[in-house]
């Protein structure tokens, strides 16, 4: 994946003052991580924005995509978290608050960034970018993962037949 400067750039802003860099620690899907994941929303939105040709705030539409699961846990196997799927939004948004200052429009992208399964619509254009990058890259993610894992089995079972 080739990253924009300012992709770099924000990256490089949120490694230095927040706990960003922390999300490689969790998977997001399959063997993505987090950090992964919320990179690539980043840059699958810029591009969304581009091919439409959508007048949009670039740095607010990065610093939304890159915050958006900023939940900090391990989602798989945390059952202290119940309903993940709903309630991270609420949980990346509080995170993000603490380390970092959000402008209206990033704290809306990551609260509502799970439309339509949380009901309420985000309000601006970038949300919505967002909110469409992140279901393709969830989707790539996904799929990937279940390629992988079938080529790694039709693998070990060539190696299986081979070493009889
Ligand atoms: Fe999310
Ligand atoms: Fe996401």
């Amino acid at each position: 994946m080739k990253l924009e400067q300012a992709v770099i750039d924000e990256i490089k802003n949120l490694c230095r003052y927040t706990r960003f860099s922390g999300t490689a620690n969790y998977i997001q899907h399959g063997t993505t991580s987090v950090y992964r994941h919320s990179i690539a929303v980043a840059c699958v939105s810029l591009r969304i924005a581009e091919k439409l040709h959508l007048r949009v705030d670039k740095r607010t539409l990065i610093r939304g995509a890159l915050l958006h699961d900023y939940f900090l846990y391990d989602w798989h196997s945390n059952p202290s978290v119940s309903w993940h799927g709903y309630r991270h939004p609420r949980i990346a948004l509080e995170n993000a608050e603490k380390d970092v200052f959000l402008n209206k429009k990033e704290k809306n992208m990551i609260l509502r960034h799970m439309f339509p399964l949380t009901p309420v619509p985000p309000v601006h254009k970038e949300g919505w970018i967002i909110c469409l990058a992140d279901k393709l890259c969830s989707v790539r993610e996904t799929v990937l993962r279940k390629k992988r894992h079938r080529g790694y089995k039709k693998i070990a079972k060539k190696k299986a037949v081979e070493t009889g």
